[in-house]
């Protein structure tokens, strides 16, 4: 069977960072082990390491820098988050915009040091674009739905449908959706419009019980993957 992508966004909420950050992390891995599925835990820097010896689950950097050691004050490196432990990270986020050239050079390094990478765009004429410089995935989010609890899946269904037909150009690039994820439906929907998975934040991280948002997420993922 197919496994799906599943990316949790922790940004900077107030739980995304020490003992609260531990706590959410560990209740979104008991879950992914509960249904044999893999969730991705997209975490400030400075939660990397910390996280990567907590939880079993992949941790990704939410951005790096696109610059060489050396004297660059500031700086995130990809040497320095698979030093702490993380497996890839985001790019370009719409929070956390890099230029093309970044975007370029930043991939080219993930690759050398085996660090997965994720490449978030805004519409889907950038996918094919962007799948040229071969990132593992790209993840679209129309920014205006980001947060709004209205999700691409109900609201923007055709930008999915569009991005998924872009991708078939560079078909060893995985295609994303995110933004206003807010229920199983719009998981199931977005794998069944042709997504390999979701990227989500804010109704997990500002859930009373993430743990049960989580576990939708997944129920509906696996649904829409036996479903064909
Ligand atoms: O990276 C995923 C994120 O931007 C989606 O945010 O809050 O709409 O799930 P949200």
């Amino acid at each position: 069977m197919k496994k799906p992508i599943l990316i949790i966004n922790f940004k900077a909420y107030d739980n995304a960072f020490g003992k609260k950050g531990i706590d959410i992390a560990k209740k979104i891995e008991k879950i992914s082990i509960e249904y044999s599925t893999e969730v991705t835990l997209s975490v400030p820097a400075t939660m990397i390491s910390t996280l990567s010896q907590e939880v079993s689950l992949p941790i990704y950097a939410q951005h790096i820098d696109d610059v060489d050691l050396g004297a660059h004050t500031g700086a995130i490196t990809a040497e320095m988050i698979k030093e702490a432990g993380a497996k890839g990270s985001l790019l370009n986020h719409s929070e956390k915009r890099i230029r093309l050239d970044q975007i370029h050079n930043a991939l080219t390094k993930m690759k050398k040091l085996g660090l997965e990478s994720v490449v978030c765009i805004d519409r889907y004429e950038l996918v094919n674009p962007i799948g040229l410089l071969q990132p593992d995935s790209i993840l679209i989010e129309p920014p205006e739905l980001i947060g709004s609890g209205i999700s691409v899946s109900k609201a923007k269904p055709e930008v999915i449908t569009k991005a998924v037909d872009e991708i078939k150009k560079t078909p060893s690039v995985y295609l994303i959706a995110g933004a206003g994820i807010s229920n199983g439906d719009d998981v199931y929907t977005a794998i069944k419009l042709g997504s390999a998975g979701i990227g989500v934040a804010s109704a997990v991280m500002k859930a009373k019980e993430p743990e049960k948002v989580v576990e939708e997420f997944i129920k509906g993922a696996l649904r829409a993957i036996e479903n064909g």
